[in-house]
């Protein structure tokens, strides 16, 4: 029998029974598929694109046509993870009404069921805006990444006394509005359980310990792409620029050394 299609109730149930929600990111096709079948509950076409795909430095330059581009490849992939996808710098700062607009250009174009968007209590409007429309809003706090030149870097947030109260306030004000869950970025562990315990919508962690209800890792990250990328959160679960190189390099040698194509290789 085919397994239960993911949907953000989904995801509220396993917060009460206290089942841990796995997602991560998909760029492709390809790897929509794979994490669909492996059973990842969310899938998030994440803005970390312009980084690992893109080869930006940061998120900044991420386009609308650029995530669009790239949903609507992971949804021809994926059949039952929820798929989410971030909303790119600009397309929903503005006003409430241009994330309104943007935002169902994924749902409508993409093929997505909800919206990622970074910010806190500042955006609850626009939160309340999306999620009236009918479209489903995971919120991204603690560290933004789209923030990196106002925040200079990529710094744990909330370790300061006034930063936690704030992280806290941002998070119900956002379950308030409706978000469906909440990201929370290199936070505290301690910080990231008080939120999880006060909010009833689930947190999904990354570099915020192991009391969220769900964890999230950039796909390429976990998978051993970049040996150079190592922050303290991450657990690379595979090395796969070493196996891809050690491929490569076998393919270059066997077309030099004319072992391939060999006879059963050709028609
Ligand atoms: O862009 C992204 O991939 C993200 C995750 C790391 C949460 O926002």
């Amino acid at each position: 029998m085919a397994e239960e299609k993911i949907r953000i109730q989904t995801l509220k149930k396993m917060k009460e029974r206290g089942e841990k929600i796995s997602m991560l990111t998909a760029y492709d096709f390809q790897f929509a598929r794979l994490l669909d079948e492996a059973g990842i509950e969310v899938i998030l076409v994440g803005d970390s694109l312009g980084n690992v795909m893109l080869g930006y430095e940061n998120t900044l330059p991420v386009t609308m046509d650029d995530m669009l581009h790239h949903t609507k490849a992971v949804a021809r992939g994926r059949k039952r993870a929820l798929l989410v996808v971030d909303m790119p710098f600009m397309s929903y700062q503005v006003n409430p009404e241009k994330a309104l607009v943007n935002a169902s250009r994924f749902l409508k174009e993409g093929g997505a069921e909800a919206v990622k968007l970074e910010g806190g209590e500042e955006y609850a409007e626009t939160v309340k805006k999306l999620t009236t429309a009918g479209i489903p809003v995971m919120s991204h706090i603690g560290l933004m990444p789209q923030a990196v030149h106002r925040i200079g870097g990529y710094s744990v947030q909330g370790k300061k006394e006034e930063d936690e109260k704030r992280i806290l306030k941002d998070a119900k004000a956002l379950a308030d509005a409706g978000a469906f869950a909440i990201v929370l970025e290199k936070v505290p562990t301690l910080l990231a359980k008080k939120v999880t315990e006060s909010v009833p919508i689930p947190t999904i962690g990354i570099g915020a310990g192991p009391y969220c209800d769900g964890q999230v890792l950039v796909i390429y990250d976990m998978l051993g792409f970049d040996d150079k990328f190592k922050p303290r959160f991450l657990k690379q679960y595979a090395n796969l620029k070493k196996e891809i190189i050690k491929a490569v390099s076998r393919f270059k040698k066997e077309v030099k050394e004319k072992k391939f194509p060999t006879k059963k290789h050709g028609y």
